[in-house]
């Protein structure tokens, strides 16, 4: 559905309370505008753009939120150098349609002595539950406070963290909060390595390397398509991978929305895979067409 903005406005506001996030939504809406929102940890890349410009078609205001959020990072993980680049991320989605950038301190997002967590099982409990542990409820707590803080119509996601994505769903359908999930697609570079702000730590070998993530999942497709066992393909997907130089966390084909073994005849799935090069952890998927 194709929006008219009222606001041809460039360069987004950025805010940083939450209080006046969240004023400044509820007016919007209460002058009929439909607030989309596009909740992101900041260095932009062009898979976050679409996002906002897919959120900017479909609604009259976006707000995007930058947070590097230290509960969904595992002690020994990258929390520390995660990038951070205010500046450049204004510039990438200004003029795309985003009106207000949210940047939070910690401090607004984790008041001093804040004891409360969200905690979502079903989707979360495999495949990125199981290796990082407490990353899921530390992605489940602070989106329930950005949607708070937003109070938007509409909040946009990649489908590159597909597992992310059920999880958000599952808590937003079981604590009933009113705002509707759109997943989008994922959004690659030429040569099929999907966008990530972790590319960026990518030397030149790893990035040449990290394609290999990609290939497995177009092998999965193809070994899918010609109706070979599930357990044949993780093989195969597991086989390439390794033989690229990528230390294998999963690879993996599963029912889409419960991430269970698929059932028979398979309905819709999923094919995962996530990865190691270096000290770089990557992860992609690939929806499979439905056969059966
Ligand atoms: O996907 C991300 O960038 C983060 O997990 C999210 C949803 C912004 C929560 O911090």
């Amino acid at each position: 559905m194709a929006r008219v903005r009222a606001d041809t406005a460039d360069e987004p506001t950025i805010v940083a309370d939450p209080d006046r996030m969240h004023r400044d939504v509820l007016a919007a809406r209460g002058r009929g505008r439909r607030v989309g929102f596009v909740p992101t940890m900041g260095a932009l890349h062009a898979g976050h753009v679409s996002l906002v410009e897919r959120a900017a078609t479909e609604c009259d205001d976006v707000a995007v939120s930058i947070f590097v959020n230290p509960t969904q990072f595992g002690p020994g993980e990258d929390f520390t150098r995660y990038p951070r680049s205010l500046e450049a991320d204004v510039a990438a989605v200004a003029g795309r349609g985003a009106t207000w950038i949210f940047a939070p301190h910690a401090d607004a997002i984790y008041p001093p002595g804040c004891a409360t967590r969200i905690v979502v099982d079903g989707p979360a409990r495999r495949f990125e539950g199981e290796l990082r542990p407490g990353h899921f409820s530390g992605v489940a707590t602070v989106v329930c406070r950005l949607f708070l803080a937003v109070p938007a119509d509409v909040a946009y996601f990649g489908a590159k963290d597909w597992q992310q994505t059920l999880v958000v769903k599952r808590m937003v359908r079981d604590l009933g909060l009113p705002v509707e999930i759109a997943v989008c697609p994922t959004i690659r570079e030429p040569d099929g390595l999907a966008m990530s702000s972790r590319n960026a730590y990518l030397s030149g070998d790893d990035r040449t390397r990290a394609t290999a993530l990609h290939e497995s999942l177009v092998l999965a497709e193809r070994a899918w398509r010609a109706g070979e066992p599930v357990t044949a393909i993780e093989q195969t997907m597991r086989k390439h991978l390794a033989s690229r130089g990528v230390a294998v966390d999963y690879a993996a084909i599963v029912d889409r929305e419960s991430l269970e073994p698929p059932s028979k005849p398979p309905a819709d799935a999923v094919a995962l895979v996530a990865g190691r090069l270096g000290s770089t952890r990557l992860i992609d998927n690939l929806l499979l067409p439905r056969r059966g």
